[in-house]
């Protein structure tokens, strides 16, 4: 998919460039955090991460989601952008085949909910 390649070349781009330039998160048009925050709950997200309003379990495979929303990088190498937060919760060996995240199962809506979830979690 054109879209899909676009914000692929855009991170290789962003992290090749190694801007300083923060990367807002933007919210997910249409997508709904409490539904989000349901499908985290279904797949086990939680069985490698601790996620603010997830209460169990609280894995530690993975870092911790708190304050989320308000990070530059996902994975500390792509931009924090909507459709690429999306991409990578379904699908994060799509982007970074080595990383230690698998891939998901969910829908592609499931994964835009997921990602507004996780933009609710804002560091304080
Ligand atoms: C089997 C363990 C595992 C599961 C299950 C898992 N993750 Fe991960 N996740 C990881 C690991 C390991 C990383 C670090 C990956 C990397 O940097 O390459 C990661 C990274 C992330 C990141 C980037 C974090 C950061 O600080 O940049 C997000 C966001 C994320 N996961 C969300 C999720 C969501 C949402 C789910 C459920 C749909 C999920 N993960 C399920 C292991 C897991």
């Amino acid at each position: 998919m054109p879209i899909r390649l676009a914000a692929v070349a855009g991170a290789a781009l962003f992290v090749s460039s190694c801007q300083e330039t923060a990367v807002q998160p933007q919210p997910m048009a249409g997508a709904d955090p409490a539904r989000g925050r349901r499908v985290i709950e279904q797949v086990g997200c939680g069985a490698c991460h601790l996620i603010p309003g997830v209460s169990w379990p609280q894995g530690r495979v993975g870092p911790s989601l708190d304050g989320f929303g308000s990070q530059a990088l996902i994975g500390g190498r792509f931009p924090n952008r909507p459709e690429i937060l999306a991409r990578w919760v379904r699908d994060a060996p799509s982007l970074a085949p080595r990383t230690g995240m698998p891939a998901m199962p969910m829908t592609e809506p499931e994964a835009r909910d997921v990602a507004a979830y996780l933009y609710t979690l804002d560091a304080r």
